[in-house]
């Protein structure tokens, strides 16, 4: 096969392989120690956990963001993308952020075998904003 026979990535290779470098190197991936706030929850489909750490700056915004727990390729990768995509964003940003954006985020939609692994660490960023305010 010559280079000119070989197909360019297509649109869904690059998202795959965006998903796999987040999974394989998560970024902040960390507990945190002064932490603001913490939150912790577990897919009840598999057991497993996530546990997620903001520290708040000015405006409720959001400093920095990280997590931790053990979980699948899709429930690691999204939590890491999550910590890049909401650092910065006000609490009420991040309450409105939706599954749609979770699948943004991801490249890709996520079939119904899966959707919970992709919702944990917003799930568990949200329910932790929310015992923040009570
Ligand atoms: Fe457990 Fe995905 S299989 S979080």
């Amino acid at each position: 096969m010559t280079a000119q026979n070989i197909e360019p990535c297509g649109e869904a290779d690059v998202y795959r392989e965006e998903i796999l470098d987040h999974s394989r190197q998560p970024r902040n991936k960390q507990v945190m120690i002064d932490a603001t706030f913490k939150s912790q929850r577990r897919n009840m489909s598999c057991g497993d956990s996530m546990e997620i750490f903001v520290k708040l700056g000015e405006g409720e915004k959001v400093a920095q963001l990280t997590f931790d727990g053990v979980g699948c390729a899709i429930s690691q990768a999204t939590a890491s993308m999550l910590t890049e995509e909401a650092t910065g964003k006000t609490l009420d940003e991040i309450m409105a952020l939706s599954e749609r954006d979770i699948f943004e985020l991801l490249g890709t939609e996520v079939g119904p075998a899966r959707i919970r692994c992709a919702m944990l660490a917003l799930e568990t960023l949200k329910k932790g904003i929310e015992e923040y305010r009570k």
